[in-house]
C-alpha cells in the first residue's frame, strides 16, 4: 500500500518538499506518492498519510485544512505525520530571542493533530519568490512588519527534510 504524502501549496515550495520525502520514503523501500491535497478525493488505499501545508498569516494552508475535514475519519485510522512549510531566512531566533521554528508553528495545527491522531509534526522553513506573489502577497508586503519576516530565497532545509522522513521510514513497519 502506499504512503501518501499530500500537499497544500500556493508558490510550489510546499511542494517540493513534498516530493522530496516522497522519494526519501521511495528510497527507503516504501512506495510514496506525493500528491495535491486538494485532488486527493480518497485515503482509503493507504498505507499511512503525511499532510504538509505553507503558513500564511499565521494559519496552515487551506487546502491542508480542508483536506484534513474531509478525511479526518479515514485518517484517524492510519497513521499521520503533518508538516508546514513556515519561517523564511536563515536566523533561528526573532529579535525578541523566539525561537523562529517554535514561533511559526500554525496555531491551528494543534487542533489538526488532535483531528487526525498524528503520530508527529514539524516545521519546516520555505521559500519565498517576491515576484511570484499573486495579490494578497503584493499588498501584504506593503506591510512593514510583514515585509520584515518575508524575506526572498529558498530556505528549504533539505537534510532535515530527508531525516524526518527516514525517521518516518523507520517507524513504519519496512514495506514487504
Ligand atoms: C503573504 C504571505 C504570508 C506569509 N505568512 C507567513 C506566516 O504567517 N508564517 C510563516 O512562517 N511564513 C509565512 N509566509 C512564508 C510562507 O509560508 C513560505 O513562503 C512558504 O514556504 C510558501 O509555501 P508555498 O510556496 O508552498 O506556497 C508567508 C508568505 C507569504 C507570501
Amino acid at each position: 500500500m502506499t504512503i501518501l504524502v499530500a500537499y497544500a501549496t500556493t508558490y510550489g515550495a510546499t511542494g517540493g518538499i513534498a516530493e522530496h520525502i516522497a522519494r526519501e520514503l521511495t528510497a527507503a523501500g516504501h512506495d510514496a506518492e506525493a500528491r495535491p491535497a486538494a485532488a486527493v478525493k480518497d485515503v482509503s488505499g493507504c498505507s499511512a498519510v503525511v499532510v504538509g501545508g505553507a503558513v500564511f498569516a499565521g494559519r496552515w494552508h487551506r487546502d491542508a485544512r480542508a483536506f484534513v475535514r474531509r478525511h479526518h475519519d479515514a485518517l484517524r485510522a492510519r497513521p499521520v505525520w503533518l508538516f508546514s512549510s513556515g519561517p523564511l531566512g536563515t536566523a533561528t531566533h526573532d529579535k525578541d530571542g523566539n525561537d523562529l521554528v517554535e514561533a511559526s508553528r500554525p496555531l491551528d495545527l494543534a487542533k489538526h493533530e488532535q483531528l487526525t491522531g498524528a503520530r508527529g509534526s514539524t516545521v519546516f522553513f520555505g521559500a519565498l519568490d517576491p515576484s511570484r506573489l499573486n495579490r494578497a502577497g503584493r499588498l501584504m508586503m506593503r506591510v512593514p512588519a510583514a515585509r520584515e519576516v518575508m524575506i526572498e530565497g529558498d530556505f528549504r532545509d533539505w537534510p532535515a527534510i530527508g531525516a524526518w522522513a527516514r525517521s518516518i521510514a523507520d517507524e513504519l513497519a519496512p514495506a514487504s
